[in-house]
């Protein structure tokens, strides 16, 4: 196989302190004894950075996978062991991952441009997280089971634990755009809450302000939504014109 498992063998990363302080005396990668899915004559380095590349592009420990206590040595491990359900998880995705790479990237083909494709890797999607989820999908289980307060606090945790990282999108128009969403589906209240906070981080976005005073509108909040629309033409002169037409609009909709 010409592209064996290309992506999954990540030979040649660099590997952060916090990782390799993990490594033990003896060669724990020298000798596997239960290779199903990686080619078994891997040498023991690759074996090593492509461990290392699982436990950093998933953002887990080795015991994540495999039968061991955290903090004990490596050494005391038993790595060869398919107790752990993870591992088997992690199986099926080096698979998957293989069929990509082999089958679908690289048959983008054309000529023999073979080395100007990109390859998928567990970090493409995973970006540092078990579960691959975007701020979207954790926002939905939380409204769905916790209700707006722990959708809130949900979002602030996570943006002081991952901010600067690749694993959450905190940029302007995530929450603008899920929250547009919620106010669509009537769910106004949810959509509000996450408009404010997106207010607090993006003090300058007219965005936000524009679906301010749309929501606060539907939600029927007269004052909120004229507010909200006076700030928007604040941060974008140039939307003057049309939100003063929403203006003009909400008045007539919600009288005084
Ligand atoms: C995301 C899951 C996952 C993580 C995290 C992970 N591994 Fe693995 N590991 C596997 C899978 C799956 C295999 C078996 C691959 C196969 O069947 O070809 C394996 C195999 C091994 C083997 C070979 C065992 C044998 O005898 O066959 C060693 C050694 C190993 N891992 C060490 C580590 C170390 C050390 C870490 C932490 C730095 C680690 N692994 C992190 C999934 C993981
Ligand atoms: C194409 C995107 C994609 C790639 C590439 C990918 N994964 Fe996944 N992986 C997912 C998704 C999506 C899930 C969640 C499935 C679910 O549980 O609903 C997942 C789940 C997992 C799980 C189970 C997590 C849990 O909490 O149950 C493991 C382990 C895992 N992946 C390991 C890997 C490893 C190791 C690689 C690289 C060899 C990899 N993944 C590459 C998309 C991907």
């Amino acid at each position: 196989m010409r592209t064996l498992l290309r992506g999954v063998l990540a030979v040649g990363l660099l590997v952060p302190a916090m990782v390799a302080s993990q490594e033990p005396q003896r060669d724990i990668y020298a000798d596997p004894q239960n290779l199903q899915v990686l080619p078994k004559e891997i040498s023991s380095r690759e074996l090593s950075e492509t461990m290392k590349g699982f436990a950093l592009g998933l953002g887990v420990r080795c015991e994540t996978c495999h039968m061991g206590v955290a903090g004990k040595p490596l050494t005391t491990f038993d790595f060869a062991s398919d107790a752990n359900p993870m591992k088997q998880k992690a199986r099926v995705m080096i698979k998957m991952l293989d069929d990509i790479n082999e089958n679908y990237v690289g048959s983008l083909d054309d000529d023999s441009s073979e080395d100007h494709h990109l390859e998928v890797r567990c970090v493409t999607c995973h970006r540092g997280q078990a579960h691959p989820e975007l701020i979207e999908d954790v926002m939905e289980e939380q409204l769905a089971h916790g209700g707006v307060d722990a959708a809130v606090s949900k979002y602030a945790e996570l943006r002081e634990r991952y901010y600067g990282s690749h694993t959450f999108d905190f940029s302007e128009m995530t929450l603008p755009m899920y929250a547009q969403g919620l106010a669509q589906q009537g769910n106004t209240e949810a959509a509000l809450a996450l408009l404010d906070i997106n207010a607090g981080h993006f003090p300058e976005s007219y965005y936000t302000r524009f679906l301010l005073g749309e929501v606060h509108a539907i939600a029927g909040n007269r004052e909120q939504s004229l507010a909200s629309f006076e700030k928007a033409i604040e941060l974008n002169p140039r939307a003057a014109g049309f939100l003063q037409q929403r203006i003009e609009t909400v008045k007539k909709k919600l009288p005084e």
